[in-house]
């Protein structure tokens, strides 16, 4: 965007640990109540000191800034705090932004909470020569904006507005603790932001970390990233379907851990003693579901049985499978990242009846299967049968 000598630029600073949507709604609507030209996300570094532990990495809350950001008209983001490293005073920022934009005339958005301890920030009238003051009330933490704002007006001069703007009822803490719990995030943060984080685990439990960590061992990166996915698709299911979330998401996550191929599937199956019966030979993409089931006990350690039998019927499904089965099953063929025909609709349908969408998902693979002639496993359709029928019990009961 070109900056022109008399643009109002605002300028919004924070950790972003993570952007949340209700940092967008604040930055819309301080953009529109003040018509500024153009709105700047400033993310902060990373603390000076090496013990960020538990904190994101300065560079990957950038980036999910830069996802939520990708389709804001006017919002945009800047890294020279990060450039420039450790820690960085508000007025070194504006002092960087009048440089880059001379002329242009600076609006610093801060929260209205922040407007009583301003006096001792570092150079407080320095800040105020170079931008207006532009104070958004926290919901929940009401502060008396408008005396706060005369107060720092008579005794450091400059200019600050007290805005309508209330922020939303979100908080980076709140998205960190959902994503932890396994609750879904979609309506906390932008649908891009969402799939970074499960792409990358990001607060996610250690434990989750070290099954990550083991995966990246033995999966090529699309299929890593199909199971961090599934794993999100899981926890979406599992939550509209009332069942245990956490368990789902390591469900998810790990259902694919025996998906190798040729010598390395091979060795695999020698190393865990795995003989595959006649009906696997034949279909030898069926043996990473019973196998890892049993890669999933011996070499991720889960015990639980619930977990182990959803692995083992992730791919053909059996007519007698569990909500928790359906719900892996599901996952791994709704994921965000897969793409085929009707799949908009199937997904509609997983969060209303688990049944009927199993049911779809057989059907289309059948159909699938047929097109390009390829045969279908026979145990198939007595699953589909025994599936439609629950469905048509479903609806008839509701
Ligand atoms: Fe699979
Ligand atoms: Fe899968």
């Amino acid at each position: 965007m070109m900056y022109n000598m008399d643009m109002k630029i605002g300028i919004y600073g924070g950790t972003f640990d993570p952007i949340h949507n209700g940092h967008i709604a604040i930055a819309k609507a301080v953009k529109a109540e003040l018509g500024l030209d153009s709105l700047i996300f400033v993310v902060a570094a990373d603390p000076p000191h090496k013990d960020i532990s538990g904190r994101t990495p300065a560079l990957i809350r950038l980036k999910m800034v830069e996802l939520a950001l990708e389709d804001e008209d006017g919002l945009s983001v800047s890294d020279i705090e990060i450039q420039r490293g450790g820690v960085s005073y508000t007025v070194e920022t504006l002092e960087c932004f009048t440089r880059l934009h001379p002329g242009a005339e600076l609006y610093f958005i801060l929260g209205a909470d922040m407007l009583s301890s301003f006096s001792s920030w570092y150079k407080p009238d320095k800040i105020l020569e170079l931008a207006k003051l532009a104070a958004v009330q926290r919901r929940g933490q009401m502060a008396d904006i408008d005396s706060l704002a005369s107060s720092i007006m008579s005794t450091l001069g400059g200019t600050v507005i007290a805005t309508g703007v209330c922020g939303e009822n979100v908080s980076s803490t709140e998205v960190r603790e959902s994503v932890r719990d396994a609750l879904p995030i979609s309506g906390l943060v932008p649908y891009q932001v969402e799939l970074f984080i499960y792409k990358n685990l990001l607060y996610a439990p250690e434990e989750l970390k070290t099954v990550k960590t083991l995966l990246e061992e033995r999966l090529d990166e699309s299929r890593l990233e199909h199971s961090l996915l599934t794993a999100r698709e899981a926890v979406m299911l599992a939550y509209k379907h009332g069942l245990n979330t956490q368990k789902a998401r390591l469900c998810g996550l790990v259902h694919d851990c025996a998906k190798l191929r040729g010598p390395a599937l091979e060795s695999y199956m020698k190393r865990l003693a795995f003989k595959p019966n006649k009906d696997e030979r034949q279909n030898t993409y069926m043996i990473h579901a019973r196998l890892g089931a049993l890669a999933a006990e011996s070499e991720y350690g889960i015990t639980d049985p619930e977990i182990l039998n959803a692995i083992k019927l992730h791919t053909l499904g059996s007519p007698d499978m569990t909500p928790f089965d359906e719900v892996i099953f599901l996952a791994d063929k709704l994921e965000p990242s897969r793409e085929y025909r009707r799949i908009a609709h199937i997904r509609e349908l997983a969060y209303e009846n688990l049944d009927a969408a199993v049911a779809a998902v057989i059907r289309n693979n059948i159909a699938y299967n047929r097109s390009r002639k390829m045969p279908v496993h026979p145990s198939t359709f007595e699953t589909l049968n025994a599936i439609e029928l629950r469905a048509k019990t479903d609806t008839s009961n509701e």
